[in-house]
């Protein structure tokens, strides 16, 4: 069975093309592409902080990279902060029991918009968190969970362990017939 190209092709890069900028066309694709992807209840527990390299919002968002992720990740076309409604306001009552759950599929569904459109994407975790938050007053009742770098990819994937994945008879969970 082959898979679609899309899910075949896909993989995070670390090296990007910094001569190549992001349109705003390519910018509203990717972010329609998370309006439209499912979530529990329709919550659509999702928002997003969209810097395009060169834009003042780009420079907020790279001054919370971490030392692990500034070097590359500073380097895509653009980076978004992936915001989730984690719970009611002035509450500690859930928004909804499924909502990083949700803000993954959406970001997963961008990641394969940025792909069709011959972009890349890596989304990360090492950026200071807390220190965004505050920095675009992002209010306690939502969270800032993951950033994602896209642009064109600079180089091909690394020859690390992260293209190597636990063998499909560990995926599947067993099953007494
Ligand atoms: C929630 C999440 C957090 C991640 N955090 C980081 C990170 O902080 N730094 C990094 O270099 N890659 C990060 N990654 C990328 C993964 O390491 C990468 O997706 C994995 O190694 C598989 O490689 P592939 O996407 O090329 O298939 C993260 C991915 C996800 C989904």
């Amino acid at each position: 069975m082959l898979l679609h190209p899309l899910l075949a092709g896909r993989w995070s890069p670390t090296t990007y093309d910094t001569s190549y900028d992001a349109t705003p066309s390519e910018v509203t694709t990717i972010l329609e592409a998370a309006r439209w992807a499912p979530s529990a209840g329709n919550s659509q527990p999702w928002a997003f902080i969209v810097g395009r390299r060169g834009e003042p919002v780009h420079a907020r968002l790279v001054r919370h990279l971490t030392g692990s992720s500034a070097p590359w990740a500073s380097t895509a076309s653009m980076l978004i902060a992936n915001l989730c409604h984690r719970f009611v306001e002035d509450t500690d009552w859930d928004y909804s029991e499924f909502a990083l759950y949700d803000l993954g599929q959406a970001v997963a569904h961008m990641t394969f918009q940025a792909q069709a459109l011959g972009l890349f994407a890596r989304q990360f975790r090492a950026f200071d968190r807390a220190g965004l938050a505050a920095e675009f007053d992002v209010p306690a009742h939502w969270e800032v969970t993951t950033m994602t770098a896209f642009g064109r990819a600079g180089a091909g994937p690394a020859g690390d362990n992260s293209r190597l994945r636990r063998p499909m008879t560990d995926i599947e969970w067993p099953v007494e017939p």
